[in-house]
Formats: structure tokens, C-alpha cells, sequence
């Protein structure tokens, strides 16, 4: 197999990251994967190895001197990147302003916001002297509508926000930026909480519009798609992927109820 173009995958270590390592790494891309948990992303990096270019980097994509040097080092190993995905983040439960931990608070914006900004600024430079690359931020419905997640939700908002500045500052240089916007994507991170009684199953999938939520492998689809040359001419987007959330969580929820009763 021709190997393509390095592609870059915070938070790869697991759930959405790791899919999408996956899948690049099934297309011939060299893939490095950064992250915090190093234990699994070593295992997933051997596995990848197997058919192509695969490393695991450890990286806090909070610290941007960790970043920098990370990307220096996935140059000198593997080549420039070619597409970036940013995955990293911290999933927060439910709280109120008034009661929140300002050190998590804090600490959030700092992996989910600043890291995604320092993950585009160091690879993206890369990206800018080759005059070509794709970027994939993880958004997420939280991009769009208020939920009780006063870290997370404003950051996948500003999130958003970030990618279309970035699309318009890099598009000059050939390098397009867009985001997914996931619904609850069943990872084990998710499950876990289902399982602890932190998301109740039923209310989700109440607002949904399909009776299905997307796995991570469904993410990756379509953060492949928009790293494609199929999505030569789509930036500064945001693509939810929602099992139709955002159509359905005002209709479902319309006081008159919906119009049929099975
Ligand atoms: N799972 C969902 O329902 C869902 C929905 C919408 C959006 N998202 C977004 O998708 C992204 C991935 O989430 P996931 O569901 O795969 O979660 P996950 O917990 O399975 O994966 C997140 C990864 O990020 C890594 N990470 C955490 N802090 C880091 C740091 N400081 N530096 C580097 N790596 C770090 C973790 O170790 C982990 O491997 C997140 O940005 C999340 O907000 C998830």
C-alpha cells in the first residue's frame, strides 16, 4: 500500500480519535497519535503499525511547548501533516454555573479550546508551508444549542467559531477547516456514564429523530469525508452527525405532541 499523507489524531488514544485513526490508518495514511494515555495508545499505534506508518506522541494538548515539539518530532519521524483531527477532550457532567469547580472549569477550556487551538497552530504551520492540508475539529450539538455543560458547551461553540476564522485565515494556503457535530456517540466513555446513571438512554433517544445513535466508526466516515477530495470546495463547516437530534429535540418535545401515537 502507497502510504498518503501523515494524518494527525489528538485524544487517538480512544473512542472517536481512535475510530478515526482507524480508518486513516486502513487508507494508507501514516497516522500519529497523540494523547494523554499513553498505555492505550501504544497498543492501538502496534496494532496500526502492523499495515503501514503508525506512533503514539504523549501529549498534554494543554501545554503548547508539548505541542510544538510533538509536531516537530511527528515531522522528523513520519513527514509533515497532511490532515489534523482534534479530538482531544474532556466530557463533562451535568453542573450550574453558580456551583462549578473554576480549577475543572478552568482545565476544560484549556484541553477542549486552547488544545485545539494549539494542535492548529503547530501542525497547521506545517500544513501552511506545503500550501495544502485539511483540518477536522470535534465539535459536537453542544456547538449549537444550550445544555447544562457550562464548561463544555461554550467551548464547543467557540470551537466552531475557531473553525471558520481558521478556514478563512488558511484557506489562502490551500488548507481547508471544518468540524463534526456529534450527537451522544456511544464510546466507552459514554457507556460508562449510561452505566453510572449519568445519561439516562431513554431520554435520549426520545429527541432523536432515528432510533440509532452513531458508534465512533460513523464520526470517522464523515471526518474522512471532509479530509477528502471529495470535500475539495466544503470549509469552514460544521457537519453534525446526530441521528437527527437537531431536528427533533424542539419538535419532539412541542407541548401539543407529535402527530401519531406508536
Ligand atoms: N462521545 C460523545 O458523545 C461525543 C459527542 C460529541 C462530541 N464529542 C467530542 O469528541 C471528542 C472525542 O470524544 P470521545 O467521545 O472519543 O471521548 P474519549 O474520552 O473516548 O476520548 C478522548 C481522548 O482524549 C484524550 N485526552 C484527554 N485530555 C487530553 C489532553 N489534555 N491531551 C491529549 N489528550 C487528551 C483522552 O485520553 C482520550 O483518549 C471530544 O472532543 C468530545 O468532546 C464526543
Amino acid at each position: 500500500m502507497t502510504i498518503q499523507t501523515v494524518a494527525v489524531i489528538t485524544g487517538g488514544s480512544s473512542g472517536i480519535g481512535a475510530a478515526t485513526a482507524r480508518l486513516f490508518a486502513a487508507r494508507g495514511h501514516a497516522v500519529a497519535v497523540l494523547d494523554v494515555n499513553r498505555e492505550r495508545g501504544e497498543k492501538l499505534a502496534a496494532s496500526l503499525a502492523a499495515g503501514g506508518a503508525a506512533r503514539f506522541y504523549e501529549c498534554d494538548v494543554a501545554d503548547a511547548k508539548a505541542v510544538d515539539a510533538v509536531a516537530a518530532q511527528v515531522g522528523k519521524d513520519l513527514g509533515p501533516a497532511g490532515i489534523l483531527v482534534t479530538s482531544a477532550g474532556l466530557i463533562p457532567n451535568t453542573e450550574s454555573i453558580m456551583d462549578m469547580d473554576m480549577q475543572a472549569h478552568e482545565r476544560m477550556w484549556q484541553v477542549n479550546y486552547n488544545g485545539t487551538v494549539h494542535a492548529c497552530r503547530s501542525f497547521g504551520r506545517q500544513m501552511i508551508a506545503r500550501k495544502r492540508g485539511a483540518i477536522v475539529t470535534l465539535g459536537s450539538i453542544n456547538s449549537l444549542l444550550p445544555l447544562p455543560l457550562p464548561a463544555y458547551n461554550p467551548g464547543k461553540a467557540a470551537i466552531a467559531r475557531l473553525t471558520q476564522l481558521l478556514a478563512v485565515e488558511l484557506g489562502r494556503h490551500g488548507i481547508r477547516v471544518n468540524s463534526v457535530g456529534p450527537t451522544y456517540v456511544m464510546t466507552e466513555t459514554l457507556q460508562a456514564r449510561v452505566d453510572a446513571g449519568l445519561r439516562d438512554l431513554n431520554k435520549i433517544m426520545a429527541v432523536h429523530a432515528l432510533d440509532t445513535l452513531p458508534g465512533p466508526e460513523d464520526i470517522a466516515q464523515a471526518i474522512a469525508f471532509l479530509c477528502s477530495a471529495e470535500a475539495r470546495t466544503i470549509t469552514g463547516v460544521l457537519l453534525p452527525v446526530d441521528s437527527g437530534w437537531l431536528a427533533g429535540v424542539s419538535y419532539k418535545t412541542y407541548a401539543g405532541g407529535v402527530p401519531w401515537t406508536d
